[in-house]
């Protein structure tokens, strides 16, 4: 199987670029941030304070798969419900929680056997898939993520306020950045990806190119 991971920052554009990459390439496309989403909204709905024992069993419990760009809970996709700002508040607490990240890194594993995956998170190249083909760390500056962002929710009718979403920002790169167990960093390996002011197909375009040349590398 060929993977290639992308991981970066919040509003960085990873999933728009993740899953155009997939299409040109006939690839499969996995976002594990909505993977961390989808048991957030559990979390949400579980009405607990804590994280319980009882709420790892039944995380474990559920099945995830990939349809497209969406991911399905026991066959069910939830795409609206994961992004919205009530979730993103509380997800990157909850992508603190070890045993949450070793339900969640598992069951991505388990996910990408079944084919060639662009794969894209924060932890990807790191902890993940160490041994992926190709990894690209993307970023841009924090307000060109939070306008991304601004426009990607006006544009599904959702609730949206810039000052509230460049907050949102800055705490969860702060959270996901610090945290003891894969914070967000590059792999080693990585190829970094400045996005500031280049289109959606540049990026994607840039990356093809990368990977088309690691394949004549590899090759040779
Ligand atoms: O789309 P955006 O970049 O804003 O975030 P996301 O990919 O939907 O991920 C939401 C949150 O899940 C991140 O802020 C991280 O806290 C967490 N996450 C993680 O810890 N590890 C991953 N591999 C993916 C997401």
């Amino acid at each position: 199987m060929i993977y290639i991971a992308i991981d970066g920052p919040a509003g960085s554009g990873k999933s728009s670029v993740a899953s155009g990459l997939a299409r040109k390439l006939g690839f499969r496309h996995l976002n594990t941030g909505n993977i961390y989403r989808m048991v957030a909204l559990l979390w949400l709905r579980s009405n607990q304070p804590d994280f319980s024992q009882d709420f790892f069993e039944m995380i474990k419990a559920k099945h995830f798969s990939v349809v497209d760009d969406a991911i399905l809970m026991d066959g069910e996709i939830h795409e609206d419900d994961l992004r919205t700002l009530e979730v993103g508040k509380v997800v990157s607490k909850v992508a603190e929680i070890p045993e949450i990240r070793e339900i969640i890194t598992d069951k991505s594993r388990e996910i990408v056997k079944s084919g060639n995956f662009v794969v894209e998170g924060r932890d990807i190249g790191t902890v993940v898939l160490p041994d992926a083909f190709l990894k690209i760390f993307l970023t841009a500056s924090v307000e060109e993520r939070a306008k991304r962002r601004y426009r990607e929710l006006v544009s599904k009718n959702l609730e949206a306020n810039f000052e509230d979403i460049i907050d949102e920002i800055r705490q969860r790169d702060s959270i996901d950045s610090s945290r003891e167990v894969a914070p967000l960093k590059p792999a080693a390996d990585a190829v970094l990806v400045l996005t500031d002011g280049l289109s959606l197909e540049e990026v994607i375009e840039k990356i093809y190119v990368l990977y088309t040349e690691r394949m004549k590398s590899v090759k040779d």
